[in-house]
């Protein structure tokens, strides 16, 4: 007990006589640095985002049906994989967007994933209009 307290003694006089350290603007940077986090976003516009260069540029136009059903959407689409609505059966489609009311709400409902169709039919940088030209491209009707 008694080396307890010579203990937590010894510590409190340390404590005590410990003052805090002054920054100067120059360590102050230097931490700044060093805990800045390690990403940052540069968003279009900015002057970081000048080097940016066309890889991380948004593509300028909506991809066409085709390009998008050919990437993403063909591997269930073509075969009717797990149940999937083919390609070019017209009158599944129909029956499908009257079924729930149109076709927008079909896109809707597609864009959020059904029964075994992930979310965005996998293409998960697709843009809603985007999807929309691969289901018009599958037969959908708009
Ligand atoms: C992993 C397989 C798979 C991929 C990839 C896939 N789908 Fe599907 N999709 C399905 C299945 C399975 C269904 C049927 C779901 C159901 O009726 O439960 C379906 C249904 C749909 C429907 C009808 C939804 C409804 O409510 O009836 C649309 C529209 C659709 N897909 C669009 C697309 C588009 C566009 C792509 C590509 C961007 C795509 N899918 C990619 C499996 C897939």
């Amino acid at each position: 007990m008694r080396m307890l307290a010579i203990l937590l003694g010894g510590l409190f006089s340390v404590m005590a006589l410990a003052k805090p350290v002054p920054l100067d603007d120059v360590s102050r940077q230097e931490i700044a640095e060093r805990i800045a986090p390690v990403g940052s976003v540069c968003k279009e516009g900015e002057d970081c985002a000048a080097n940016v260069g066309a890889v991380a540029a948004a593509p300028s136009e909506p991809r066409s049906g085709e390009t998008v059903f050919n990437k993403f959407c063909t591997a269930c689409h073509t075969s009717g994989l797990l149940g999937a609505p083919k390609k070019g059966d017209t009158a599944e489609w129909t029956k499908r967007a009257s079924a729930i009311g149109g076709y927008s709400k079909l896109l809707q409902q597609a864009y959020a994933g059904i029964g075994s169709m992930p979310p965005k039919g996998t293409c998960m940088n697709c843009s809603e209009e985007e999807f929309g030209n691969a289901m018009l491209y599958m037969g959908a009707v708009k």
